[in-house]
Protein backbone atom coordinates (compact mmCIF):
# COMPACT_ATOMS: atom_id res chain seq x y z
CA UNK A 1 0.00 0.00 0.00
CA UNK A 2 1.34 3.79 -1.12
CA UNK A 3 1.77 6.43 1.98
CA UNK A 4 -1.80 7.98 0.06
CA UNK A 5 -3.60 5.05 -0.46
CA UNK A 6 -2.98 3.76 3.29
CA UNK A 7 -3.77 7.50 4.57
CA UNK A 8 -7.17 7.43 1.99
CA UNK A 9 -8.15 3.65 3.61
CA UNK A 10 -7.81 5.60 7.33
CA UNK A 11 -8.80 8.63 6.98
CA UNK A 12 -11.15 8.85 10.16
CA UNK A 13 -12.26 5.46 9.75
CA UNK A 14 -13.36 4.99 13.46
CA UNK A 15 -16.12 7.51 12.54
CA UNK A 16 -17.66 5.18 10.53
CA UNK A 17 -16.80 1.73 12.86
CA UNK A 18 -19.52 -0.45 14.24
CA UNK A 19 -17.11 -2.58 16.67
CA UNK A 20 -18.08 -6.28 17.35
CA UNK A 21 -15.90 -6.78 20.74
CA UNK A 22 -15.10 -10.61 20.91
CA UNK A 23 -13.05 -13.09 23.47
CA UNK A 24 -10.87 -15.32 20.92
CA UNK A 25 -11.05 -17.70 23.76
CA UNK A 26 -14.73 -18.38 23.57
CA UNK A 27 -15.52 -17.30 19.77
CA UNK A 28 -14.98 -20.67 17.67
CA UNK A 29 -12.27 -23.57 17.92
CA UNK A 30 -10.80 -25.13 15.00
CA UNK A 31 -8.04 -26.91 16.52
CA UNK A 32 -10.67 -29.12 19.14
CA UNK A 33 -8.56 -28.17 22.08
CA UNK A 34 -11.58 -26.57 23.79
CA UNK A 35 -10.65 -22.82 23.61
CA UNK A 36 -11.37 -20.29 20.58
CA UNK A 37 -8.36 -19.28 18.52
CA UNK A 38 -7.29 -17.23 15.51
CA UNK A 39 -7.85 -19.70 13.01
CA UNK A 40 -11.46 -20.35 14.34
CA UNK A 41 -12.10 -16.47 14.26
CA UNK A 42 -10.63 -16.39 10.88
CA UNK A 43 -13.09 -18.68 9.62
CA UNK A 44 -16.11 -16.69 11.25
CA UNK A 45 -15.27 -13.73 9.41
CA UNK A 46 -18.04 -13.94 6.98
CA UNK A 47 -20.13 -14.13 9.46
CA UNK A 48 -19.40 -10.81 11.02
CA UNK A 49 -19.32 -9.07 7.51
CA UNK A 50 -22.33 -10.36 7.30
CA UNK A 51 -23.92 -9.17 10.75
CA UNK A 52 -22.49 -5.61 8.99
CA UNK A 53 -19.78 -4.96 11.78
CA UNK A 54 -16.25 -3.47 9.87
CA UNK A 55 -14.23 -3.57 13.63
CA UNK A 56 -13.01 -5.91 15.46
CA UNK A 57 -12.10 -5.51 19.18
CA UNK A 58 -10.21 -8.20 20.70
CA UNK A 59 -10.06 -9.13 24.48
CA UNK A 60 -6.21 -10.11 25.69
CA UNK A 61 -5.07 -12.94 24.20
CA UNK A 62 -1.22 -12.34 25.40
CA UNK A 63 0.65 -15.43 27.36
CA UNK A 64 -0.53 -14.65 30.80
CA UNK A 65 -1.38 -16.66 33.89
CA UNK A 66 -5.16 -15.44 33.36
CA UNK A 67 -6.06 -14.49 37.15
CA UNK A 68 -7.85 -11.64 35.58
CA UNK A 69 -9.06 -13.46 32.51
CA UNK A 70 -5.73 -12.01 30.30
CA UNK A 71 -5.94 -8.69 32.08
CA UNK A 72 -2.86 -9.89 33.94
CA UNK A 73 -0.15 -9.75 31.18
CA UNK A 74 2.81 -11.60 31.04
CA UNK A 75 4.38 -11.28 27.61
CA UNK A 76 2.90 -8.52 25.28
CA UNK A 77 4.63 -9.38 22.22
CA UNK A 78 3.52 -12.74 21.60
CA UNK A 79 -0.03 -14.66 21.77
CA UNK A 80 -0.42 -17.52 23.89
CA UNK A 81 -0.31 -21.12 22.67
CA UNK A 82 -3.91 -21.80 23.19
CA UNK A 83 -4.88 -18.67 20.83
CA UNK A 84 -2.57 -19.77 18.10
CA UNK A 85 0.79 -18.88 16.68
CA UNK A 86 1.70 -15.34 15.75
CA UNK A 87 1.25 -16.38 11.76
CA UNK A 88 -2.45 -17.38 12.34
CA UNK A 89 -2.85 -13.55 13.85
CA UNK A 90 -0.98 -12.35 11.03
CA UNK A 91 -3.00 -14.31 9.05
CA UNK A 92 -6.45 -13.12 10.81
CA UNK A 93 -5.41 -9.64 10.25
CA UNK A 94 -5.05 -9.96 6.71
CA UNK A 95 -8.20 -11.66 6.24
CA UNK A 96 -10.23 -9.28 8.41
CA UNK A 97 -8.73 -6.23 6.16
CA UNK A 98 -9.77 -7.95 2.94
CA UNK A 99 -13.14 -7.62 3.68
CA UNK A 100 -12.72 -4.17 4.74
CA UNK A 101 -12.77 -4.61 8.83
CA UNK A 102 -10.37 -2.68 11.29
CA UNK A 103 -8.65 -4.63 14.31
CA UNK A 104 -8.43 -3.27 17.69
CA UNK A 105 -6.37 -5.03 20.29
CA UNK A 106 -6.13 -4.31 24.41
CA UNK A 107 -3.14 -2.66 25.84
CA UNK A 108 -2.89 -2.94 29.09
CA UNK A 109 -0.91 -0.65 29.86
CA UNK A 110 -1.99 0.61 33.38
CA UNK A 111 -0.17 -2.55 35.25
CA UNK A 112 1.15 -5.85 34.02
CA UNK A 113 1.05 -9.39 35.99
CA UNK A 114 3.44 -10.36 38.97
CA UNK A 115 4.65 -12.85 36.84
CA UNK A 116 5.59 -10.45 34.24
CA UNK A 117 9.55 -10.40 33.63
CA UNK A 118 9.70 -6.75 34.43
CA UNK A 119 8.28 -7.42 37.87
CA UNK A 120 10.60 -10.41 38.62
CA UNK A 121 13.31 -7.94 37.91
CA UNK A 122 11.71 -5.26 39.88
CA UNK A 123 11.12 -6.59 43.19
CA UNK A 124 14.98 -8.33 42.79
CA UNK A 125 17.05 -4.69 41.94
CA UNK A 126 18.25 -2.70 44.45
CA UNK A 127 15.21 0.07 45.95
CA UNK A 128 16.05 3.32 43.45
CA UNK A 129 17.74 1.35 40.43
CA UNK A 130 15.97 2.03 37.26
CA UNK A 131 14.57 -1.68 37.08
CA UNK A 132 12.70 -1.40 40.46
CA UNK A 133 11.49 1.61 39.23
CA UNK A 134 9.41 0.25 36.46
CA UNK A 135 6.97 -0.25 39.42
CA UNK A 136 5.52 1.79 42.03
CA UNK A 137 6.79 1.15 45.09
CA UNK A 138 6.34 2.42 49.06
CA UNK A 139 7.87 1.51 52.18
CA UNK A 140 4.60 2.01 53.85
CA UNK A 141 1.02 0.73 53.07
CA UNK A 142 -0.59 4.69 53.72
CA UNK A 143 0.59 6.69 50.97
CA UNK A 144 -2.08 8.34 48.20
CA UNK A 145 -4.43 7.43 50.85
CA UNK A 146 -7.23 9.45 48.77
CA UNK A 147 -7.46 7.02 45.95
CA UNK A 148 -10.03 4.90 46.01
CA UNK A 149 -10.44 1.50 45.37
CA UNK A 150 -12.32 -0.58 42.42
CA UNK A 151 -12.02 -4.41 42.83
CA UNK A 152 -13.91 -3.25 46.44
CA UNK A 153 -15.33 -6.91 46.43
CA UNK A 154 -12.06 -8.58 46.21
CA UNK A 155 -9.29 -5.94 47.52
CA UNK A 156 -8.99 -4.16 50.41
CA UNK A 157 -5.77 -1.81 50.21
CA UNK A 158 -4.53 -0.32 46.71
CA UNK A 159 -0.63 -1.75 48.24
CA UNK A 160 0.73 -5.22 48.80
CA UNK A 161 3.59 -5.82 50.65
CA UNK A 162 6.39 -7.80 48.68
CA UNK A 163 8.21 -9.94 50.71
CA UNK A 164 11.29 -10.38 47.68
CA UNK A 165 11.39 -6.38 47.81
CA UNK A 166 10.93 -5.55 51.20
CA UNK A 167 8.76 -3.12 49.97
CA UNK A 168 5.24 -2.38 48.84
CA UNK A 169 3.97 -2.37 45.35
CA UNK A 170 0.86 -0.23 44.21
CA UNK A 171 -1.67 -1.69 42.24
CA UNK A 172 -5.69 0.04 41.61
CA UNK A 173 -6.66 -3.06 40.44
CA UNK A 174 -5.79 -6.96 41.54
CA UNK A 175 -2.93 -7.55 44.01
CA UNK A 176 -1.20 -9.62 41.55
CA UNK A 177 -1.38 -6.80 38.88
CA UNK A 178 1.14 -3.99 40.08
CA UNK A 179 1.02 -0.78 38.31
CA UNK A 180 3.78 0.08 35.50
CA UNK A 181 5.77 3.29 37.10
CA UNK A 182 5.12 6.02 34.11
CA UNK A 183 7.37 8.19 35.99
CA UNK A 184 10.30 6.14 34.62
CA UNK A 185 10.96 7.04 30.65
CA UNK A 186 11.99 3.52 30.44
CA UNK A 187 8.45 2.59 30.82
CA UNK A 188 7.50 4.61 28.28
CA UNK A 189 9.78 3.72 25.96
CA UNK A 190 9.10 -0.05 26.63
CA UNK A 191 4.96 0.71 25.78
CA UNK A 192 5.89 2.76 22.56
CA UNK A 193 7.59 -0.56 21.48
CA UNK A 194 5.42 -2.89 22.25
CA UNK A 195 2.44 -0.70 20.06
CA UNK A 196 4.88 -0.34 17.43
CA UNK A 197 5.14 -4.36 17.55
CA UNK A 198 1.81 -4.65 16.96
CA UNK A 199 1.02 -2.24 14.60
CA UNK A 200 4.02 -3.66 12.47
CA UNK A 201 1.75 -7.02 12.46
CA UNK A 202 -1.00 -4.85 10.85
CA UNK A 203 -3.47 -4.33 13.84
CA UNK A 204 -5.36 -0.53 13.20
CA UNK A 205 -5.51 0.54 16.69
CA UNK A 206 -5.62 0.05 20.68
CA UNK A 207 -8.12 -0.03 23.70
CA UNK A 208 -6.67 1.73 26.34
CA UNK A 209 -7.16 0.06 29.21
CA UNK A 210 -7.81 1.75 32.58
CA UNK A 211 -5.95 4.58 31.21
CA UNK A 212 -6.92 7.27 34.14
CA UNK A 213 -4.61 5.91 36.32
CA UNK A 214 -1.79 5.30 34.73
CA UNK A 215 0.57 8.11 36.65
CA UNK A 216 0.11 9.08 40.19
CA UNK A 217 0.75 12.03 42.34
CA UNK A 218 0.97 12.38 46.29
CA UNK A 219 -2.05 14.58 47.59
CA UNK A 220 -4.44 13.97 44.32
CA UNK A 221 -6.75 10.95 43.60
CA UNK A 222 -4.72 9.59 41.15
CA UNK A 223 -7.23 9.64 38.12
CA UNK A 224 -7.15 12.08 35.38
CA UNK A 225 -3.77 13.66 36.18
CA UNK A 226 -2.36 16.09 33.77
CA UNK A 227 0.75 14.10 33.61
CA UNK A 228 -1.81 11.12 32.20
CA UNK A 229 -3.37 13.38 29.41
CA UNK A 230 0.81 14.56 28.76
CA UNK A 231 1.55 10.86 28.54
CA UNK A 232 -1.56 9.86 26.24
CA UNK A 233 -0.69 13.09 23.89
CA UNK A 234 3.16 12.05 23.87
CA UNK A 235 2.21 8.55 22.99
CA UNK A 236 0.03 9.45 20.06
CA UNK A 237 2.08 11.76 18.46
CA UNK A 238 5.20 9.22 18.62
CA UNK A 239 3.06 6.63 16.83
CA UNK A 240 1.24 9.13 14.20
CA UNK A 241 4.28 10.16 12.95
CA UNK A 242 5.28 6.82 11.99
CA UNK A 243 1.94 5.11 11.69
CA UNK A 244 -0.99 7.51 10.75
CA UNK A 245 -4.86 6.38 11.12
CA UNK A 246 -3.61 4.44 14.11
CA UNK A 247 -6.76 4.76 16.87
CA UNK A 248 -6.45 5.12 20.52
CA UNK A 249 -9.51 3.99 22.40
CA UNK A 250 -9.52 5.06 25.79
CA UNK A 251 -11.27 3.24 28.72
CA UNK A 252 -11.91 6.23 30.95
CA UNK A 253 -14.35 5.03 33.46
CA UNK A 254 -14.98 8.87 34.77
CA UNK A 255 -17.69 11.50 35.32
CA UNK A 256 -18.61 13.57 31.72
CA UNK A 257 -16.12 16.00 31.88
CA UNK A 258 -13.32 13.58 32.89
CA UNK A 259 -14.04 11.06 30.62
CA UNK A 260 -14.39 13.72 27.94
CA UNK A 261 -10.75 15.65 29.10
CA UNK A 262 -9.04 11.82 26.73
CA UNK A 263 -9.65 13.62 23.64
CA UNK A 264 -7.70 16.45 24.91
CA UNK A 265 -8.27 19.37 21.87
CA UNK A 266 -8.51 16.77 19.69
CA UNK A 267 -4.58 15.89 20.24
CA UNK A 268 -4.96 12.72 22.81
CA UNK A 269 -7.42 9.68 22.08
CA UNK A 270 -9.60 9.04 19.14
CA UNK A 271 -12.18 7.33 21.03
CA UNK A 272 -13.22 7.14 24.29
CA UNK A 273 -15.90 4.60 25.64
CA UNK A 274 -19.04 6.68 26.18
CA UNK A 275 -19.53 5.45 30.02
CA UNK A 276 -21.08 8.13 30.75
CA UNK A 277 -24.05 7.77 28.74
CA UNK A 278 -24.39 3.92 28.79
CA UNK A 279 -26.21 3.75 32.55
CA UNK A 280 -28.33 6.55 31.56
CA UNK A 281 -29.90 4.91 29.32
CA UNK A 282 -30.51 1.39 31.54
CA UNK A 283 -32.30 3.99 33.77
CA UNK A 284 -34.10 5.92 31.18
CA UNK A 285 -35.74 2.61 30.00
CA UNK A 286 -36.46 1.87 33.57
CA UNK A 287 -38.18 4.70 34.38
CA UNK A 288 -40.02 5.59 31.29
CA UNK A 289 -38.31 8.75 30.73
CA UNK A 290 -35.99 10.47 28.44
CA UNK A 291 -34.65 12.65 30.72
CA UNK A 292 -31.47 11.13 31.68
CA UNK A 293 -30.26 10.39 28.36
CA UNK A 294 -30.95 13.75 27.11
CA UNK A 295 -28.91 15.38 29.77
CA UNK A 296 -26.32 12.81 29.05
CA UNK A 297 -25.55 13.43 25.20
CA UNK A 298 -25.98 17.40 25.70
CA UNK A 299 -23.49 17.43 28.31
CA UNK A 300 -20.78 15.54 26.07
CA UNK A 301 -22.08 17.16 22.96
CA UNK A 302 -19.53 19.05 21.03
CA UNK A 303 -15.76 17.01 21.16
CA UNK A 304 -13.15 17.22 18.57
CA UNK A 305 -14.18 17.35 15.11
CA UNK A 306 -11.67 14.18 14.52
CA UNK A 307 -12.98 12.18 17.43
CA UNK A 308 -16.05 10.08 18.47
CA UNK A 309 -17.67 8.52 21.54
CA UNK A 310 -17.47 4.59 21.34
CA UNK A 311 -21.22 3.78 23.12
CA UNK A 312 -21.74 0.77 24.34
CA UNK A 313 -24.85 -1.22 26.01
CA UNK A 314 -22.69 -4.44 27.85
CA UNK A 315 -19.22 -5.81 27.58
CA UNK A 316 -17.08 -8.00 29.27
CA UNK A 317 -17.38 -6.68 32.27
CA UNK A 318 -19.37 -5.74 34.91
CA UNK A 319 -22.43 -3.17 33.90
CA UNK A 320 -20.53 -0.53 35.98
CA UNK A 321 -22.30 2.10 38.23
CA UNK A 322 -19.52 3.48 39.69
CA UNK A 323 -19.90 7.01 38.20
CA UNK A 324 -23.38 7.69 38.94
CA UNK A 325 -25.03 8.55 42.14
CA UNK A 326 -26.23 7.07 45.31
CA UNK A 327 -29.39 6.76 44.17
CA UNK A 328 -29.11 5.99 40.67
CA UNK A 329 -26.62 3.06 41.18
CA UNK A 330 -28.98 1.81 43.79
CA UNK A 331 -32.37 2.17 41.48
CA UNK A 332 -30.38 0.64 39.00
CA UNK A 333 -29.58 -2.52 41.24
CA UNK A 334 -33.51 -2.96 41.93
CA UNK A 335 -33.81 -2.76 38.92
CA UNK A 336 -31.80 -5.25 37.18
CA UNK A 337 -29.98 -6.92 39.83
CA UNK A 338 -32.47 -8.02 42.59
CA UNK A 339 -30.74 -11.27 42.43
CA UNK A 340 -27.84 -10.56 44.94
CA UNK A 341 -25.45 -12.99 43.06
CA UNK A 342 -25.70 -10.78 39.67
CA UNK A 343 -23.65 -7.93 41.79
CA UNK A 344 -20.34 -7.70 41.29
CA UNK A 345 -18.23 -4.76 42.84
CA UNK A 346 -20.49 -1.59 42.19
CA UNK A 347 -22.10 -2.52 39.09
CA UNK A 348 -24.21 -5.99 37.88
CA UNK A 349 -22.51 -8.76 35.84
CA UNK A 350 -25.31 -9.64 33.54
CA UNK A 351 -25.76 -9.71 29.37
CA UNK A 352 -28.23 -7.18 27.61
CA UNK A 353 -30.84 -9.94 27.12
CA UNK A 354 -31.36 -11.35 30.83
CA UNK A 355 -31.31 -7.70 31.97
CA UNK A 356 -34.19 -6.74 29.55
CA UNK A 357 -35.67 -10.30 30.46
CA UNK A 358 -35.56 -11.50 27.65
CA UNK A 359 -38.07 -8.77 26.17
CA UNK A 360 -37.72 -8.63 22.32
CA UNK A 361 -39.08 -5.29 22.20
CA UNK A 362 -36.81 -3.70 24.80
CA UNK A 363 -33.67 -5.09 23.42
CA UNK A 364 -34.42 -3.62 19.98
CA UNK A 365 -35.33 -0.26 21.26
CA UNK A 366 -31.79 -0.46 23.39
CA UNK A 367 -30.15 -1.54 20.34
CA UNK A 368 -32.21 1.28 18.03
CA UNK A 369 -30.17 3.96 20.52
CA UNK A 370 -27.10 1.99 20.65
CA UNK A 371 -27.11 2.58 16.54
CA UNK A 372 -28.67 5.99 16.57
CA UNK A 373 -27.75 8.48 19.45
CA UNK A 374 -23.88 10.08 18.66
CA UNK A 375 -20.66 7.38 18.65
CA UNK A 376 -19.93 4.15 16.91
CA UNK A 377 -21.58 1.45 18.83
CA UNK A 378 -20.25 -1.38 20.19
CA UNK A 379 -21.84 -4.61 19.59
CA UNK A 380 -20.53 -7.77 22.69
CA UNK A 381 -20.50 -10.76 21.06
CA UNK A 382 -23.49 -12.69 21.54
CA UNK A 383 -25.72 -10.13 22.05
CA UNK A 384 -26.76 -9.91 18.71
CA UNK A 385 -28.69 -13.40 19.46
CA UNK A 386 -29.85 -12.38 23.00
CA UNK A 387 -27.26 -14.81 24.58
CA UNK A 388 -27.71 -15.56 28.43
CA UNK A 389 -25.36 -15.27 31.06
CA UNK A 390 -24.07 -17.70 34.39
CA UNK A 391 -24.56 -15.66 37.53
CA UNK A 392 -23.21 -19.07 39.36
CA UNK A 393 -19.64 -18.24 37.37
CA UNK A 394 -17.03 -16.43 39.16
CA UNK A 395 -16.17 -13.00 38.69
CA UNK A 396 -17.08 -12.07 35.00
CA UNK A 397 -17.24 -15.27 33.93
CA UNK A 398 -20.28 -15.61 33.19
CA UNK A 399 -21.11 -12.85 30.58
CA UNK A 400 -18.07 -14.52 28.72
CA UNK A 401 -19.34 -17.97 28.15
CA UNK A 402 -18.54 -19.91 24.49
CA UNK A 403 -20.46 -18.25 21.29
CA UNK A 404 -23.75 -20.20 20.71
CA UNK A 405 -23.44 -21.38 17.34
CA UNK A 406 -25.93 -24.36 16.92
CA UNK A 407 -27.79 -26.54 19.13
CA UNK A 408 -25.15 -29.48 18.05
CA UNK A 409 -22.29 -30.48 19.91
CA UNK A 410 -20.52 -28.06 22.54
CA UNK A 411 -22.98 -25.15 20.63
CA UNK A 412 -21.07 -25.81 17.77
CA UNK A 413 -18.10 -23.70 19.10
CA UNK A 414 -15.66 -26.70 19.45
CA UNK A 415 -15.12 -30.09 18.35
CA UNK A 416 -13.34 -31.25 21.49
CA UNK A 417 -13.94 -32.78 24.74
CA UNK A 418 -16.84 -30.85 26.50
CA UNK A 419 -15.17 -31.10 29.41
CA UNK A 420 -11.85 -29.03 27.87
CA UNK A 421 -14.37 -25.85 27.01
CA UNK A 422 -12.54 -22.67 27.88
CA UNK A 423 -15.93 -22.49 29.84
CA UNK A 424 -19.39 -24.19 30.62
CA UNK A 425 -21.60 -23.48 27.98
CA UNK A 426 -25.03 -21.78 28.91
CA UNK A 427 -27.56 -25.08 29.54
CA UNK A 428 -30.81 -23.85 30.64
CA UNK A 429 -34.54 -23.44 29.25
CA UNK A 430 -34.39 -20.13 28.29
CA UNK A 431 -31.13 -19.33 26.95
CA UNK A 432 -29.24 -22.79 26.75
CA UNK A 433 -27.57 -22.93 23.01
CA UNK A 434 -30.36 -25.63 22.37
CA UNK A 435 -32.69 -22.83 21.68
CA UNK A 436 -30.07 -19.66 21.69
CA UNK A 437 -28.00 -19.91 18.64
CA UNK A 438 -26.40 -18.24 15.50
CA UNK A 439 -27.97 -21.67 12.89
CA UNK A 440 -31.75 -20.95 14.42
CA UNK A 441 -31.17 -17.90 13.76
CA UNK A 442 -30.18 -17.80 10.70
CA UNK A 443 -33.16 -19.51 9.45
CA UNK A 444 -35.73 -17.15 11.12
CA UNK A 445 -36.50 -14.12 8.75
CA UNK A 446 -38.00 -12.33 12.55
CA UNK A 447 -34.98 -13.91 14.65
CA UNK A 448 -33.01 -10.84 16.25
CA UNK A 449 -30.03 -11.47 14.72
CA UNK A 450 -31.63 -10.84 11.20
CA UNK A 451 -32.94 -8.06 12.63
CA UNK A 452 -29.69 -6.52 14.00
CA UNK A 453 -28.35 -7.48 10.69
CA UNK A 454 -31.13 -5.21 9.14
CA UNK A 455 -30.96 -2.19 11.12
CA UNK A 456 -27.25 -2.28 10.65
CA UNK A 457 -27.72 -2.23 7.08
CA UNK A 458 -30.12 0.46 7.48
CA UNK A 459 -27.69 2.42 9.81
CA UNK A 460 -24.72 2.38 7.22
CA UNK A 461 -26.49 3.38 4.31
CA UNK A 462 -27.16 6.53 5.97
CA UNK A 463 -23.71 8.42 7.19
CA UNK A 464 -25.94 10.61 9.04
CA UNK A 465 -25.72 8.14 11.84
CA UNK A 466 -21.89 8.11 12.17
CA UNK A 467 -20.85 11.21 11.61
CA UNK A 468 -24.23 13.79 12.05
CA UNK A 469 -24.69 16.52 14.83
CA UNK A 470 -28.01 15.76 16.93
CA UNK A 471 -30.57 18.14 18.16
CA UNK A 472 -33.17 17.03 20.28
CA UNK A 473 -36.98 17.49 19.32
CA UNK A 474 -39.48 18.52 22.12
CA UNK A 475 -42.23 15.71 22.40
CA UNK A 476 -44.62 17.30 25.07
CA UNK A 477 -44.29 13.54 26.46
CA UNK A 478 -41.57 12.31 28.68
CA UNK A 479 -41.65 9.09 28.13
CA UNK A 480 -40.78 9.91 24.47
CA UNK A 481 -37.57 10.75 23.25
CA UNK A 482 -36.68 12.38 19.76
CA UNK A 483 -33.78 13.38 18.11
CA UNK A 484 -32.82 14.60 14.54
CA UNK A 485 -29.47 13.20 13.42
CA UNK A 486 -28.28 15.66 10.55
CA UNK A 487 -25.39 15.34 8.08
CA UNK A 488 -24.41 16.97 4.78
CA UNK A 489 -28.20 18.13 4.36
CA UNK A 490 -29.45 14.55 5.11
CA UNK A 491 -31.93 14.61 8.12
CA UNK A 492 -32.89 11.38 10.02
CA UNK A 493 -35.62 12.23 12.83
CA UNK A 494 -35.43 9.15 15.57
CA UNK A 495 -38.13 8.58 17.88
CA UNK A 496 -38.80 6.12 20.70
CA UNK A 497 -41.48 5.21 23.43
CA UNK A 498 -39.18 4.86 25.98
CA UNK A 499 -41.86 3.14 28.75
CA UNK A 500 -44.14 -0.31 28.92
CA UNK A 501 -47.37 1.29 28.03
CA UNK A 502 -48.54 2.90 24.61
CA UNK A 503 -47.92 6.97 24.30
CA UNK A 504 -48.51 9.64 22.19
CA UNK A 505 -46.47 12.54 21.51
CA UNK A 506 -46.47 15.55 19.86
CA UNK A 507 -43.15 16.74 18.10
CA UNK A 508 -41.88 19.95 17.69
CA UNK A 509 -40.37 19.75 14.01
CA UNK A 510 -41.45 23.54 12.58
CA UNK A 511 -37.95 23.55 11.34
CA UNK A 512 -39.32 20.48 8.56
CA UNK A 513 -42.11 21.74 8.11
CA UNK A 514 -43.40 20.90 4.56
CA UNK A 515 -41.05 17.63 4.44
CA UNK A 516 -42.56 13.99 4.65
CA UNK A 517 -40.96 11.19 7.25
CA UNK A 518 -39.94 8.17 5.53
CA UNK A 519 -39.89 5.73 8.02
CA UNK A 520 -36.36 3.72 7.34
CA UNK A 521 -37.12 -0.42 7.87
CA UNK A 522 -40.66 -0.56 5.37
CA UNK A 523 -40.17 3.10 3.17
CA UNK A 524 -43.56 3.94 4.09
CA UNK A 525 -44.07 7.73 3.84
CA UNK A 526 -45.88 9.31 6.38
CA UNK A 527 -48.30 12.57 6.78
CA UNK A 528 -45.97 15.52 5.76
CA UNK A 529 -44.71 17.62 8.45
CA UNK A 530 -47.19 20.79 8.61
CA UNK A 531 -46.99 24.16 10.74
CA UNK A 532 -48.35 22.23 14.08
CA UNK A 533 -47.14 20.18 16.46
CA UNK A 534 -46.30 16.29 14.49
CA UNK A 535 -48.57 13.87 16.38
CA UNK A 536 -46.87 9.86 16.85
CA UNK A 537 -48.37 7.01 18.34
CA UNK A 538 -46.16 4.55 19.98
CA UNK A 539 -46.93 0.95 20.86
CA UNK A 540 -44.72 -0.13 24.38
CA UNK A 541 -40.64 0.50 23.58
CA UNK A 542 -41.99 1.25 19.94
CA UNK A 543 -39.19 3.33 17.96
CA UNK A 544 -39.19 4.74 14.16
CA UNK A 545 -36.55 5.99 12.20
CA UNK A 546 -37.44 8.70 9.34
CA UNK A 547 -35.48 10.35 6.86
CA UNK A 548 -36.76 13.90 6.33
CA UNK A 549 -37.36 14.41 2.89
CA UNK A 550 -38.03 17.96 2.06
C1 LIG B 1 -10.85 -4.32 32.06
C2 LIG B 1 -11.17 -5.38 33.07
C3 LIG B 1 -9.93 -5.70 33.85
C4 LIG B 1 -9.30 -4.42 34.44
C5 LIG B 1 -7.94 -4.66 34.98
C6 LIG B 1 -10.46 -3.18 32.94
O1 LIG B 1 -10.85 -2.00 32.88
O2 LIG B 1 -11.92 -3.99 31.23
O3 LIG B 1 -11.69 -6.53 32.46
O4 LIG B 1 -10.23 -6.56 34.88
O5 LIG B 1 -9.18 -3.44 33.45
O6 LIG B 1 -7.07 -4.89 33.92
Amino acid sequence: MSETERELRYASWHKDAVIYQLHVKSFFDANGDGFGDFAGLTRKLDYLASLGVNTIWLLPFYPSPRRDDGYDVLDYESISPEFGTLDDFRRFVEAAHARNMHVITELVLNHTSDQHPWFQRARNAPAGSPERDFYVWSETDDKFAETRIIFVDSERSNWTWDPVANAYFWHRFYSHQPDLNYHNPAVIEAVLDIMRFWLDLGVDGFRLDAVPYLVERENTNNENLPETHRLLKHIRKTLEASYPGVILLAEANQWPDQARDYFGTGDECHMAFHFPLMPRIFTAVAMGNSQPIITMVQQTDGIPEECQWAIFLRNHDELTLEMVTEAERNFLWDTYASDERARLNLGIRRRLSPLMDQDRRRVELLHMLLFSLPGSPVLYYGDEIGMGDNVDLGDRDGVRTPMQWSSGKNAGFSGGDPKTLALPLLDNPRFGFQVINVAAQEKDPHSLLNWVRRILAIRSAHQAFARGAICFVSTENPAVIAYVREYKGECILCVANLSNIAQAAMLDLHQYSGSRPRELFGKTVFPAVGKHRYPIMFQPYGYFWFQLKP
